[in-house]
């Protein structure tokens, strides 16, 4: 029995009721691991919560089986459940792909683990929310206001797809709803390369096309000939063009082969184990100081067409910049401090993996793709990107493909790539079929992008009062096999970092290197993390060694009203101060550290300490970031926003409908928003550089201030008055001081009925200059145990400065995840490589993201600013919360042990082996 219908289907050999149950369509039941790590399939069995990933279908047999699409039904005949109510009302989620699992899991919770909240949910990983918002449903605390016309900006509005998302009735990129399957289609698996760089001499497909089920195996001689970037910018020449489709030189262990397409995942699966390849394989480098050296194996040998700043020195981007003379400062400052800081490659761990389905529209009649328009509805952040390097790869017309983005399950930046959309269309426009990929967890470890690691030198003095008179980095970061990104990220981890400081003197040096491993890419902070835990570590030492107070040597020499931001190494000219929050952050830090005398039972033994960070992000990236919405009214009287950004989980949907709502004087509810589809509206650059709410924000705003305008003046013309003697109300046009009227529904038919008319509608289009900043700064109260190097967090409070907030319940929440995923990054997780470069942590369970046990609670503050740039003031505030973090434990963790820690992550065993003065003062890198 299925949420009370009896299923006589017996299923596959060896079937997990997963699958069984998804390929039933209820498709509330994710795939987040398949491994049992992350609960996003969890539903009831017999009333127990199960991880359906990892329990044989056979077994539910004669079972009563509840997915979430049941909570809702039986005897609540629709009713939602009182936690699907819960979660609403409390909006405890982002993107909402853990969320159903979340809400199997709480139903079936007795009262002893319902006060054990840490162990109830062993089972269950968020990636987006930090499990704050999680633990307020569960507590039954109520965030979400109730709306009033034109009142949207600053309430706590819930999100438009929260009913979709508790009930499992959200359409992520898999989920095609009812009725709505592919026949014919062909699922498709990729060989993938077991070595770190070889070149291959033979592909024998005969075998796997042997294998009942197989249908195609395409190999680098099927692939376009074209170089192109996985990294989507708006300007595509910020990437070197390295990377093909499918390559017939391998630089990277996991690299795609081949790939092969078959009636079934299971056929695809056995079709992959019996392509053969021949390689030659040649020599690899894996560390990235060592590619640069003379005589290393060289990584790519294209041409200047690639774009690849020094291809034989294995370079793939440099940044350099200086400001005053760096010498001179250093012999002007009374201490001078030089150290190494080392970060590790980290994944981005969205619990919905990548994933691309492919078909053809109209859907086939008599077969084949000629003519018809290729649909690819795919997990992106970049819609609009996609399609342009789909066209221009695939040599197709714009007007020939479409690219839709459902509800994304998770990106942090990591699907601002296109790493199967390629391959998908290709496959499709090859076999006229509409055609499947989904990533495996442990592809999405070694076949997706990571966190650039980083090695930053940094030398900073300082006179005796704090005063900074040099600052220099050297910076060398580790691309991987591939470049995309590599730049870029090193361009906006160095300038910003040192942007935040009025230094007389600053010298940067930076260079991204290839190494024959697992390539890095986009992820949230894009480089300012790594290089602001150099920054504000070294700045923190330098301070305890004047005897200064850290804190006040960063507010002595930290940007001040009225400065230019200079970032010495980027497009600085239209970067500005739009509001200055920095100050009221740091008097948030100031008090925490004031009044620490409530913290809680420290163990004995333990050593306690508190350090803080600070940092800058630009919000937005340089160089333009193009966004169009479309508003119009609607029949009924309501309105239809359509915005090219996709919804990840990060709010732009609600911020959207919020600005919108206000603007025209009527409820967020009352706009129906259409997004991510490349045919719903024009050009976006996508929801990448923190731009949801300050560039498509602004082109919502534009919008909606048009149309109002628009509907206004036809009100006006309606009535007889004057268009500043009537105003726009939530369901009509009224004038003043009398009682004519006319309602949106009749102004809409009016509209329509007209000679060439058609509904009332606005266009709104911002291109993303000038930018503004914004500012967090974090600070940390930690326990360490020196006998085992356990950190304890006793208290964690994070300032930010967002500008006007205009939904701070949402914006709190994206504070709460950056802050979780930072502290993953900070203390547990690292992508480790063996020795021949293949990654060695390609399951949940080895990589250890911190689940709910591990994170905890932060104190979020805003400063009370508005912003002179961003729409109603408001500034971005989705990447930066994560870069403070790093620096600001390990400040701490040097206040309390006194040792100087250089290297991510802040390990048990790393800090244990330091504090016990065991053999080595660091393990050395993690490959
Ligand atoms: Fe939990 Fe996105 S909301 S993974």
């Amino acid at each position: 029995m299925v949420n009370g219908t009896a299923t006589g289907a017996e299923p596959r050999p060896g079937q997990c009721l997963r699958t069984y149950l998804r390929d039933r369509g209820w498709s509330g039941v994710k795939k987040g691991c398949d491994a049992g790590d992350c609960g996003a399939c969890t539903v009831h069995v017999d009333g127990e919560p199960v991880h359906s990933c990892v329990y044989p279908a056979v077994r539910a047999g004669g079972r009563a089986v509840t997915t979430v699409e049941g909570l809702a039904g039986g005897e609540r005949g629709g009713e939602l459940h009182p936690v699907q109510r819960a979660f609403l009302e409390a909006q405890g989620f982002q993107c909402g792909f853990c969320t159903a699992g979340f809400l199997m899991t709480t139903t079936a919770l007795d009262a002893d683990l319902l006060a054990d909240l840490p162990r109830a949910f062993k089972g269950n990983l968020c990636r987006c929310t930090g499990y704050r918002a999680v633990e307020d449903a569960v507590r039954g605390v109520r965030h979400i206001e109730a709306p009033a016309p034109g009142c949207g900006v600053g309430r706590n509005l819930p999100a438009p797809g929260g009913a979709d998302v508790v009930t499992g009735a959200a359409r992520f990129t898999f989920d095609l709803g009812p009725g709505a399957g592919l026949p014919g289609l062909l699922h498709m698996k990729l060989v993938r390369s077991p070595y770190a760089h070889a070149r291959i001499t033979a592909i024998d497909s005969s075998a796997a096309l042997r294998v009942p089920g197989v249908h195609t195996v395409l190999t680098h001689h099927d692939a376009p000939a074209r170089h192109y970037s996985t990294a989507q910018h708006e300007h595509p020449e910020e990437d070197p063009y390295d990377t093909r489709l499918l390559d017939d030189t391998v630089r990277h262990v996991g690299q795609r082969v081949a790939a092969v397409l078959a009636d079934s995942e299971a056929a695809a699966e056995e079709g992959c184990r019996r392509v053969m390849v021949t390689y030659d394989v040649l020599p690899a480098v894996l560390d990235p100081e060592e590619a640069m050296q003379p005589g290393a194996p060289v990584v790519h040998d294209k041409g200047e067409w690639a774009r690849i700043a020094r291809p034989d020195a294995n370079v793939a981007g440099e940044v350099h910049g200086e400001c005053g003379d760096v010498e001179d400062g250093f012999a002007a400052a009374d201490e001078v401090y030089e150290e190494t800081f080392r970060t590790q490659r980290a994944q981005h761990a969205a619990l919905e993996t990548h994933g691309a389905i492919a078909w053809f529209e109209p859907p086939e009649e008599g077969g084949g793709a000629a003519g018809r328009r290729l649909v690819v509805r795919t997990s992106t952040q970049v819609p609009f990107l996609v399609r342009r390097s789909l066209c221009a790869l695939l040599d197709l017309p714009p007007e020939a493909v479409r690219v839709v983005a459902g509800r994304v399950g998770g990106a942090f930046g990591g699907k601002q790539e296109m790493l199967v959309e390629d391959v998908v269309a290709l496959a499709a426009l090859r076999t006229g079929r509409p055609v499947k990929l989904e990533f495996t967890r442990a592809e999405q470890f070694h076949g997706a992008t990571t966190r650039h690691p980083f090695t930053v030198r940094i030398k900073a003095g300082a006179r005796r009062d704090g005063t900074l008179t040099a600052l220099r980095l050297h910076v060398v970061s580790d691309t991987g096999a591939y470049g995309n990104h590599a730049r870029a990220v090193l361009l906006r981890g160095c300038g910003e970092a040192l942007a935040l400081y009025r230094c007389p003197a600053k010298k940067v040096d930076g260079y991204a290197a290839y190494t024959h491993t697992v390539p890095a890419g986009a992820f949230r902070g894009y480089g300012l993390g790594q290089v602001v835990f150099a920054v504000e570590s070294a700045l923190d030492e330098l301070a305890r060694r004047l005897g200064v107070d850290p804190l006040a040597l960063r507010e002595r020499n930290a940007v001040r009203p009225g400065d230019d931001v200079v970032t010495l190494v980027g497009e600085d000219a239209d970067l500005r101060l739009g509001s200055y929050g920095l100050d009221a952050c740091l008097e948030v830090l100031r008090n925490a550290t004031a009044s620490v005398a409530a913290e809680p039972d420290v163990p004995e033994g333990w050593l306690v300490g508190e350090g803080s960070a600070l940092s800058l992000i630009a919000t937005g990236g340089p160089g333009g970031h193009f966004a169009d919405a479309r508003l119009a009214l609607a029949a009924d009287g309501t309105y239809e926003l359509a915005v090219g950004t996709a919804e990840s989980g990060n709010g732009s949907t609600t911020v959207h409908r919020q600005l919108a709502a206000d603007e025209l004087n009527t409820t967020a509810a009352r706009i129906a928003v259409r997004q991510a589809d490349t045919d719903a509206v024009g050009h976006d650059t996508g929801t990448y550089s923190s731009t949801g709410t300050v560039v498509a924000g602004r082109a919502v705003l534009r919008a909606a201030r048009a149309l109002a305008g628009r509907i206004r003046d036809r009100g006006a013309r309606h009535l007889g008055v004057g268009r500043t003697e009537c105003v726009l109300t939530a369901d009509a046009v009224v004038a003043k001081g009398s009682a004519a009227r006319v309602t949106l529904p009749e102004l809409y038919e009016a509209a329509c009925t007209e000679a060439g008319g058609g509904p009332p509608a606005a266009d709104g289009h911002f291109g993303g200059s000038p930018r503004s900043v914004a500012f967090n700064a974090h600070w940390f109260r930690v326990a360490v145990d020196p006998g085992t190097g356990e950190i304890r967090v006793l208290r964690s409070v994070h300032a930010a400065d967002a500008g006007t907030v205009i939904n701070p319940m949402q914006c709190r929440g994206q504070v709460e995840g950056g802050v979780a995923q930072a502290l993953g990054s900070a203390l547990l997780e690292e992508v480790r490589l063996d020795g021949r470069g293949a990654v060695c942590t390609a399951a949940f369970r080895e990589y250890r993201l911190p689940a709910f046990a591990d994170v905890p609670r932060t104190e979020v503050h805003f400063a009370p600013t508005a912003d002179a740039v961003g729409p109603v003031g408001a500034k971005s505030m989705s990447e930066s919360p994560f870069n403070p973090v790093a620096p600001a434990l390990a400040n701490a963790l040097r206040d309390a042990t006194g040792v100087r820690f250089t290297r991510l992550p802040l390990a048990r065993d790393r800090v244990w082996r330091a504090l016990t003065g065991g053999a080595c003062r660091d393990p050395g890198p993690a490959r």
